[in-house]
């Protein structure tokens, strides 16, 4: 291990600095995960695979790996108390299994996309903690066999390395955390369990109190086999950093899923159409990124998943109302420079 953090570290050094060339425009007739060793992934939604024939057709031939974007999530699955509705979600995971893709399953345990009786629920601590082990357990149960990686809990973490004070902490107790992880191992025994945060590529101190808690769990003997880092970047991201997360996480032999991974460059919103300058910058700064993963042992590659399509279904133009270019296509589905980097590296 220590001779690999050596190589791996000179590697990172050389990558930081390098500046790439325009590759674009490129084409998109090879799709990015037959190019990879990994896979490479995409969260969807399914009433965009239903009808939007581009999206359907760029996420069949460019990814082997769906995550759900919001479909998977407690309000959508759980609308009522002990009434589930899967439709949807079912509806996704057969278009996966169709097209031989793997779905990552996002998330069972978070502080939002919470459906509002859960919210505000009243109960004790008692009937808190069975609600959560009934959840999980129901939703990973219904997609045994099918499914076969979650991100259990999602965000627990403040960016000062306490833990959020969630609805599931406030109801349970800080050891709810441990216990979703009971729970969902508990549920299906072969299942990847997988703990997801941002800022994990940026704030050490955050990272950290991550490390301290995966390392405790695994102590204890609990599963979890994985860390996502979502890596929702900016042009500014340090990119030493994101090399150090990497490293940190992978010296403790964690699988490592770049699970969500968009880079905004229009964070102030002044800009109408992106300037060809800074989507040059958003390549070559995503290049270094796969370049880093890509020097991690294989066995610890999961994969790196795209927050999106494409620009025009990205979350930041719906939670900021500002227009961002912060994905691989562009709003008519054309290849941007980020991609053509990526086919190049992968
Ligand atoms: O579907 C309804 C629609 O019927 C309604 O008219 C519309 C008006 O409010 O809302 C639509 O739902 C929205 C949903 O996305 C689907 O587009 C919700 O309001 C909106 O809050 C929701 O945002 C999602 C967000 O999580 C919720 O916090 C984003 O799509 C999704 O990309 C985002 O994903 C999260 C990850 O799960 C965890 N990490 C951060 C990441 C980005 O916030």
């Amino acid at each position: 291990m220590e001779k690999w953090l050596g190589v791996a570290l000179l590697g990172f050094m050389t990558i930081c600095c390098q500046k790439n060339e325009p590759i674009w425009p490129c084409s998109d007739e090879t799709g990015l995960y037959t190019l990879s060793d990994f896979p490479i992934g995409v969260a969807v939604e399914p009433n965009n695979l239903s009808f939007n024939f581009l999206y359907k057709k760029i996420t069949q031939e460019q990814y082997n790996s769906l995550t759900p974007e919001n479909i998977f999530k407690p309000a959508y699955l759980q609308p009522e108390p002990g009434l589930f509705y899967w439709e949807e979600a079912d509806s996704l995971v057969a278009f996966a299994i169709r097209h031989q893709k793997r779905i990552h399953g996002h998330t069972l345990v978070w502080h939002q996309q919470l459906p509002i009786w859960m919210d505000t629920y009243s109960g004790d601590a008692a009937a808190f903690d069975s609600l959560m082990k009934w959840h999980i357990q129901t939703v990973m149960r219904h997609f045994k066999g099918k499914v076969l990686a979650w991100d259990v809990v999602n965000e627990a973490f403040e960016d000062d390395g306490s833990l959020r004070n969630s609805i599931w902490r406030q109801k349970i107790g800080d050891s709810y955390l441990e216990k979703a992880f009971v729970y969902a191992h508990e549920a299906v025994p072969e299942a990847e369990l997988f703990y997801n945060d941002y800022s994990l590529e940026s704030n050490a101190t955050k990272r950290k109190a991550v490390l301290d808690f995966l390392n405790a769990m695994r102590q204890k003997g609990l599963t979890i086999n994985g860390i996502g880092l979502q890596m929702h970047l900016n042009l500014y991201v340090d990119r030493l950093q994101i090399a150090t997360a990497l490293q940190d996480f992978a010296a403790q032999g964690y699988k490592i899923h770049l699970s969500e991974v968009d880079i905004a460059l229009n964070p102030l919103g002044q800009y109408a159409q992106p300037p060809a300058s800074l989507l040059q910058e958003q390549a070559n700064l995503l290049g270094a990124v796969v370049l880093y993963y890509k020097q991690l042992p294989k066995k610890l590659q999961y994969g790196i998943t795209f927050w999106g399509v494409g620009d025009a279904h990205s979350w930041i133009r719906f939670k900021d109302g500002r227009d961002d270019y912060p994905l691989l296509y562009d709003d008519n589905y054309q290849t941007k420079p980020a991609y053509c980097q990526l086919k190049e590296l992968l």
